[in-house]
């Protein structure tokens, strides 16, 4: 199944990503509050999935009003927006979900409100649609990076389960697979919350596509004795000169990649690019509970009452980007002019 899908009853269902690998559960919610806080604890991950999980929220939220009237339609709408947005910041993907949905509703001609719940609906589904044939061109347009024989290292997970269905690092990885080269993907596993040993290594083991995981600080090994020939991952959000904003550690495999010649790119979806932000240094990162370090699953691995700090993103400047692929092309430096293309077309 896709990641996220509306169901016909008027209801969300996801998979429960902090079950897998060892349980596959589907849950479903009926209430916006509920997919609030699927996005917070992370039932939902992902920058696209995020995104795709806040349009379903609110048209939830537009299924379960009781206004009478557009007026009040919109303002049910907006409280829902607001308890949405505040869950996660770093991934703009919400953000621009969010805007899009109460833009349908402030521009839809008719002002039965029984019209207008019907066309947010179809706009979540809208964007969920969309997203797939979004990381089916990206596969396209990266795997023609992507020779026979490459060793590719990617971080956290960018796969279908990071989006609607695909997935964008890992749609290049599919894409090549798909095409009869022959890939070998190194998985950091990507404490503190795992997701490149969880859900990346369960994605591609299923699909039998040759992988194997390391710890995240195996990643400059491998890189210096030339044993990763590209580095792939994804973004929550891109600022318009090119800094990349991913799971803590991106950083440190750019810098890695640079030092030992290893070409280095952010695989997003334009909707993933902010404009109005000129840097990364204005992109929020958001800290998590303590509680993922401290712990490994309900296994506790640091003394009690220890002091933690818990980035969830990093930013990596620009120049340690070789490039930035999303489902218009590659964008190369300088990339205030080429992200710019990329998005207005
Ligand atoms: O905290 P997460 O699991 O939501 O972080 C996800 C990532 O960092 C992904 O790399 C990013 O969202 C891109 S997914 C296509």
């Amino acid at each position: 199944m896709r990641t996220i899908e509306w169901d016909a009853k008027g209801a969300v269902r996801m998979i429960d990503q902090r079950r897998l690998p060892l349980e596959f559960v589907v849950v479903e919610l009926q209430d916006y509050r509920e997919v609030a806080q699927a996005i917070q604890q992370m039932v939902i991950r992902g920058a696209p999935a995020i995104g795709a999980a806040a349009a379903f929220g609110l048209a939830l939220a537009a299924l379960r009003s009781q206004a009478a009237t557009r007026e009040e339609l919109i303002r049910d709408l907006e409280t829902a927006a607001d308890v949405i947005r505040a869950t996660r910041p770093t991934a703009v993907n919400l953000f621009w979900a969010v805007d899009r949905m109460l833009r349908k509703a402030r521009s839809w001609p008719q002002p039965e409100t029984s019209q207008i719940v019907a066309e947010l609906i179809n706009e979540a589904q809208r964007i969920a649609d969309e997203d797939i044939q979004i990381n089916r061109a990206i596969g396209a347009h990266g795997a023609t990076l992507i020779e026979d024989g490459c060793n590719i290292l990617t971080h956290c997970n960018a796969g279908a389960l990071a989006t609607v269905d695909y997935g964008t690092a890992l749609a290049v990885i599919r894409t090549a697979h798909e095409q009869g080269k022959r890939v070998h993907v190194w998985v950091d596993e990507t404490r503190p919350r795992l997701q490149g040993a969880r859900l990346t290594a369960w994605e591609l083991m299923r699909e039998g596509i040759p992988m194997t995981l390391i710890a995240d600080n195996a990643a400059g090994y491998l890189m210096r004795s030339g044993q990763v020939d590209i580095v792939l991952v994804g973004s929550d959000r891109t600022a318009a000169n090119g800094d990349v904003a991913n799971k803590i550690g991106t950083y440190s495999l750019a810098v890695l990649a640079k030092e030992n010649g290893v070409p280095f790119y952010a695989v997003v979806p334009t909707s993933t690019i902010d404009l109005s932000l000129p840097s990364g240094d204005q992109i929020p990162i958001e800290e998590r509970d303590g509680h993922e370090v401290t712990h490994c699953g309900d296994c506790q691995i640091a003394p009690q009452g220890v002091k933690v700090f818990n980035p969830a993103f990093d930013v990596t400047p620009h120049r340690y980007v070789t490039g930035i692929i999303t489902e218009n092309g590659i964008a190369y430096p300088p990339f205030q002019q080429s992200l710019r293309r990329m998005v207005h077309g």
